[in-house]
């Protein structure tokens, strides 16, 4: 056995202030702490900091200026030390999300210019101020009680769900709904039929969670529920988005609707509706949610605070059968994966107050123009290539493209351009017969940018594609 020799105390010391310094986490002209606050922070005598700070001054990693303190000499270089310092170089993976500031035709944002950030602010810094230090304790894991209230107070009046407060769970985003749901009914290798096209992330978040995908095609009166019936008439799970389909934007008919119930009574099955957008309906009167008619309590409801306020609050909810209160209240229990408690007073006082249904008003205007200036510019330039489909809600158009088009070489090609654009053919899992732009237009402030956006789109689509045999770049473009 070889005997370890461990530097003495001010030697360590020194090391790893050299170490930081080598590896850049402190810069030149950094403060670095007192002597005295060093070693009381460390539990060491003044002595061995004083050795450690003396040896660093004298090789010029340090500079002394006496009662101002102690700095990183504003001369050095960073130098690594070891390989271990030096970069390393990570595998490439691309995020779906990684907070970049919102691109044009980005989709799924709502529109951020026109938040009503001064009340928001005003809101939170009252609630910050009283009720937040009420609660500074560890919060309740289903969520804050007076956002649960307003919630269900808000869905009964707006979505026909009568539900009480105990059913609804505050978490954060749809994936930790469907995070809470898979845990607590999924067993490995359920099958669970999911709209083709769809949601990726909920496809891909539900197969990490062991269930079988069984893609059912969508039509113009949404998921065709027989094709379900007629393939996997067993499956535990059906995941919809039956006000406005992802990314089709066609709402689920009535009697698919009742046909979907039917089935889920008969095999005793649980329905996921995601309800995400729900609220932004242009035509006609807005449709109740699928759960309003579920008399049986076979559906799990899905409510996001991304769409209709922002997504950086990361809250969302999800309505439980009154049978299942107690078994998801286990499991949230046993998770204990909060949601930020002053985003959820703050956004329970702004229900509250009449805000948000004030805002939804506003938002459902301003979305009917921005999105009928998207449709004008498209029809201007871009009527030969394009045809957009006319979906009587949502937060993105769809403009079909002809087969012969490659809609992800054109969505490859506008991301390099700096634009956000979806490809159709890219959210179904079986066939990829239908191809076709996905583009949000909620951030498209008015006619001038319509034009200018379309103009650069109309560029990118005209252009030859290039030859590039590159997967990544194929995986980016979502
Ligand atoms: C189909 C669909 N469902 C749900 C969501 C909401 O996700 P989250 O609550 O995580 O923001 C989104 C967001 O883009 C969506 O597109």
């Amino acid at each position: 056995m070889t005997d370890v020799v461990v530097p003495a105390l001010y030697r360590q010391i020194y090391m790893r202030f050299r170490a930081s310094i080598a590896e850049g986490l402190l810069k030149p002209g950094d403060r670095v702490p007192s002597i005295r606050a060093l070693a009381s922070e460390l539990n060491l005598a003044r002595g061995t900091i004083e050795s450690a700070y003396q040896l660093l001054i004298s090789e010029g990693y340090l500079l002394s200026r006496g009662a101002a303190g102690t700095i990183v000499s504003p001369a050095i270089k960073a130098v690594p030390m070891s390989s271990k310092s030096q970069p390393v170089s990570l595998p490439q993976y691309s995020l779906v999300h990684s907070g970049e500031p919102p691109q044009p035709f980005q989709m799924g944002l709502p529109a951020l210019d026109a938040f009503p950030r001064k009340l928001w602010n005003r809101i939170a810094s009252y609630e910050l101020r009283h009720s937040f230090w009420d609660g500074a304790v560890y919060p309740d894991a289903r969520g804050h009680s007076s956002l649960r209230r307003a919630v269900a107070g808000y869905l009964g009046v707006s979505r026909g769900i009568s539900c009480t407060p105990e059913q609804i769970f505050i978490v954060a985003g749809y994936r930790a709904a469907l995070d809470l749901i898979s845990r607590t009914l999924l067993q490995p290798g359920d099958s669970c039929w999911v709209e083709d096209p769809g949601y990726f992330a909920a496809h891909d978040f539900l197969r990490e969670a062991g269930a079988t995908l069984v893609p059912v095609p969508v039509d113009s009166d949404g998921m065709v529920v027989e094709a379900g019936v007629e393939h996997v008439p067993d499956a535990r799970f059906a995941v919809v988005t039956p006000t406005h389909q992802s990314p089709l934007c066609v709402a689920l008919s009535m009697p698919r609707r009742q046909a979907l119930l039917e089935w889920a009574n008969h095999q005793q099955s649980w329905i996921i509706e995601d309800d995400y957008d729900s609220e932004y309906r242009y035509h006609g009167r807005p449709l109740p949610a699928l759960k309003s008619l579920d008399t049986q309590d076979r559906v799990l409801y899905c409510g996001t605070f991304s769409k209709v306020l922002l997504p950086s609050l990361r809250l969302a909810y999800l309505v439980v059968p009154e049978k299942l209160v107690l078994r998801f209240t286990e499991l949230a229990d046993k998770m204990q994966s909060h949601c930020p408690q002053l985003w959820q007073v703050t956004t329970a006082k702004f229900i509250e107050q009449g805000h948000f249904g004030r805002h939804l008003k506003k938002m459902r205007n301003l979305y009917a123009h921005r999105r009928q200036l998207l449709v004008d510019a498209l029809s201007a330039k871009l009527e030969h290539r394009l045809s957009v489909d006319h979906q009587v809600g949502g937060m993105h158009l769809l403009a079909r493209l002809a087969k012969s088009e490659d809609d992800r070489g054109i969505c490859i090609r506008a991301k390099r351009a700096g634009l956000r654009v979806e490809a159709l053919s890219k959210w179904y899992l079986k066939e990829r017969s239908e191809h076709g732009l996905l583009l949000g237009f909620t951030n498209v402030v008015d006619k001038e940018q319509a034009s200018e956006l379309v103009e650069r789109l109309a560029q990118i689509i005209g252009s030859q594609p290039e030859r590039r045999n590159d997967t990544v770049l194929y995986d980016a473009c979502r």
